[in-house]
Order: structure tokens, then sequence, then C-alpha cells
């Protein structure tokens, strides 16, 4: 390493998702290190960086690093298996995240809940919900899309997707956007602590909704699924399904959260032409969402995995326990990758399309995300054609995992 950067200058001034200036525009940044060289030590995260897409698809594809949380050299320490709280036993004792023979058969058996069927049949309870949440808003000159739309919809499409039933809704609603600071590496031991708790509380209410579930008839919803699917696999049992339901909540809420704020953005802040394209059908929008995502660069820290044990991973020596982050964002711009990356282009040619991952761990969610967010912007765009940006919208620093606004105000033009 030490021959690549001799002549850079150190890292930490090239590169800084947590200062103002990549918040502002990260675009800067994300080239200079994706220039300096394929794999760079960041010494404010103890972390390699890999930098190029070869390098991340095969990471992606071949899984040749950990991902799971407990294999980072600072993590809370595994405790013994007689003191497990409920979100060890779902994190450890049954982890999507951890064992790759578990996780492909988890994989295997929950991917049927997941198939184009299954969405159709989600879009059909979420739609009306998202329906409500504009007859809600009704009319107003100027509102925050943030406050009055984005911030709903992960919470309606999840409950409603797993069938939690509404009188568990305000208990369980505040563990939403925390559970995923419960594995992030780079935010204080206390922040996750507050968060491990939520997430117990929030193990408490599904044990209880399984119970309930498991004595009423089943119902058209995952959890119903899910418990068939348990009745016919022997090695999928409860705790995969506590493990799986938090995991659509965390890897499915953070994510449409600043996902619905930069669609509007995008949509809003670039030649109007390209709505109409954008919302012509679930496909026009399943690629003008990976533009929409390209375009924004919202992410701060790419993707974590670990040095399962001291190993050498692109010509570098790994301690065991070492955080790598793959951060395919870095390419977003770069005119060496993508035409005149400036330009806003729904119809734009992704090859491969990584917006939603690569290989065993592609995102379970992708279909459901993109159906939620095509509704969600449908149902904007048809009540309000003329709509557009009141301001420029203040990001906030204070999101640990990616840029998002601090509030993002329209003005409807409809009166
Ligand atoms: C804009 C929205 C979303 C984006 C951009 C996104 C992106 C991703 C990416 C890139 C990965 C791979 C992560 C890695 O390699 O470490 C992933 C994994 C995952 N996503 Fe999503 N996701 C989104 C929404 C959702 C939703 C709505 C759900 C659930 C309903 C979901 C569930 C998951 C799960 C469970 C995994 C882990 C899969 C595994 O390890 O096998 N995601 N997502």
């Amino acid at each position: 390493m030490a021959n690549v950067v001799e002549a850079l200058p150190p890292i930490e001034e090239q590169f800084n998702p947590n200062s103002q200036a990549y918040l502002e525009n990260p675009i800067p940044q994300c080239l200079a290190l994706a220039r300096r060289a394929p794999i760079v030590w960041y010494e404010p995260w103890q972390a390699w960086i890999v930098t190029r897409m070869p390098d991340i698809l095969e990471c992606w594809h071949k899984e040749p690093l950990s991902s799971d949380f407990y294999d980072w050299e600072f993590a809370p320490t595994r405790p013994p298996e007689d003191q497990w709280s409920n979100f060890e036993r779902a994190m450890i004792g049954h982890s999507l995240l951890s064992d790759p023979e578990h996780h492909r058969l988890i994989r295997k058996v929950v991917s049927p809940a997941f198939s184009r069927n299954v969405v159709d049949a989600i879009q059909a309870k979420i739609e009306p919900e998202v329906k409500r949440l504009f007859d809600t808003l009704g009319k107003p000159e100027i509102f925050d899309y943030k406050e009055m739309i984005s911030n709903h919809i992960p919470f309606i499409s999840i409950t409603r997707m797993v069938g939690i039933p509404e009188k568990y809704w305000s208990d369980i609603k505040h563990v939403i956007t925390t559970f995923t600071e419960t594995w992030n590496p780079t935010i204080s031991d206390q922040r996750r602590e507050t968060a491990r708790q939520n997430c117990n509380k929030a193990i408490d209410i599904i044990k209880e909704v399984i119970e309930e579930r498991r004595r009423a008839p089943e119902q058209d919803d995952f959890l119903s699924t899910l418990l068939n699917i348990e009745k016919d696999n022997e090695k999928f049992v409860e705790g995969d399904i506590i493990t799986l339901i938090l995991a659509l909540i965390g890897a499915g809420a953070d994510t449409t959260l600043v996902a619905q704020q930069w669609a509007v953005y995008a949509l809003l802040k670039n030649d109007r032409g390209q709505i109409a394209k954008a919302l012509a059908s679930p496909d026009t929008f399943s690629n003008a969402f990976s533009e929409i995502n390209r375009w924004g660069v919202s992410s701060k820290m790419g993707f974590a995995r670990y040095a399962p044990s001291a190993m050498q991973f692109m010509g570098q020596q790994l301690r065991k326990g070492v955080m790598v982050l793959m951060m395919p964002h870095l390419k977003d711009h770069d005119p060496d990758y993508y035409d005149n990356p400036g330009d806003f282009d729904v119809e734009r040619v992704f090859s491969p399309d990584v917006m939603f991952g690569y290989g065993p761990r592609y995102c379970i969610g992708a279909a459901l995300a993109k159906r939620q967010l095509f509704l969600t912007m449908t149902e904007l765009f048809n009540r309000f054609p003329n709509v557009e940006l009141a301001e420029e919208p203040e990001r906030d620093i204070e999101d640990h995992n990616a840029i998002v606004f601090k509030r993002l105000l329209l003005k409807t033009n409809c009166l």
C-alpha cells in the first residue's frame, strides 16, 4: 500500500463522508478515492475500501469475506449461548447475515414469498394505504414530502406485507428506523446498544404476533407464508422467521426512505420530460430508479464485509476481523464508467445493474422496493402534475448511512 499512496495526500484529506463537503457534493471525493488504488486503507474507520467494480463484483459473487457483523474485530463479544437475548438469538443463532450454508437454505426456501405474484398481491394491499396518505394530505399549497409521505411509506409497506396487525403499530414503529444501527460499525457503542435494546422490544412484539397467527386461521401475508414454510422444512425454525422479518424491516426501511427522497428530488430537479418516461410502466420505472440512485449518489459507506481469518486479499495482508467496505457508488459519476455522467437519463442502460447488489446476497426485496416507489411516485404526479421543489433542500449531516434531506418542501401548484 505504501508504494501506491506515497505521492498522494493522506486519504482522509481526500475522502470524508462525514464532512460538509461530502454532504454537499460527494462526487469529487468519490472520484479521488477510486483513482487512488483498487484497494485503499482508510485509517479513520480502520477499514480497507474496495474501490473498483470488477473487484466488487468478484467479492459479491464469490464471497471470500464474511457478512457477519460479529466477525468484525471491534464488534461486541459474541456472548455464550445461555446468555443470548432475543437479539443475539435472531442475529447470531439463525442469521441471514452469517453462515453461508444456512443463508443459501433460507434464500431458497423463502424465494417463493418474493415472486412477482406475491409482489402484485402486496401492491394491492399497499396501494389503498398510499392513496389514503395522499387523501389525508389534501391539496396544500406547500408540504414537506418527508414528513407527510415518505416517512410513512416503509412502515406501511412492511407491516402490511409481513402482516403485523394495526394494534401493534405504535409500539413497533420506532424500531424501524434504528434497527440497521445495531450492526453499523461507524457509530458509537452507546448508539448501537440503544438500537439493540429497541430491537429486543420489537422481537418481543414479533413473537407475540407469531403466536397470535399460529392460533388464527391463515391469512394472506408474508408471515403466514413463512409459517407454512416452517411446517415443511425442519431446518427452518421460528428464529429464522424472526430474523427474516427483522432483516426485511432493517434492509427495507432505511433504504426506501432514502430512495423516496432522491426519487422526488431527481425527477423535479431535471428535465420534466423524464417524469413521463420514468412512470410509463413498472418496468420503465425500474430502470429509472437505477438512474435516480446513480445520479443522486447518496451512499456514505457502501457494504461491509469482514476478514474471517488472517488472509491475503487483493494483494494485501488482512488481519482477522478487519472490515472491508465495498463501494460501488464510487463509479457513479466516473466518465470512464458512464457516458456524460452528469446527465440524468432514465433510459440509460445499466449492464450489470448493481443497485440492488449482485450474487448470492442480491436484495431480496428489490421487486417490492421498486413497486412501492413506482406506486408512490405515480400517485404524487397524478395528483400534482405541476408539482415543483419549493426550495433547494438542506442536507442532513446527522444520518448515519446516507445523504438525506432535512425536509423536502414541495409546491403543488394545484390551486
Ligand atoms: C431502495 C431500496 C433498496 C435498495 C437500494 C436495496 C439494496 C440492497 C443491496 C445493495 C443489498 C446487498 C447488500 C450487500 O451485499 O451487503 C441488499 C440486500 C438485502 N435487501 Fe435490499 N434494498 C432495498 C430495499 C429492500 C426492501 C424493501 C427489502 C425488504 C422488503 C430489502 C431486503 C433486503 C434483504 C433481506 C437483504 C439481504 C439479502 C441477503 O443477505 O441474502 N431491501 N439490498
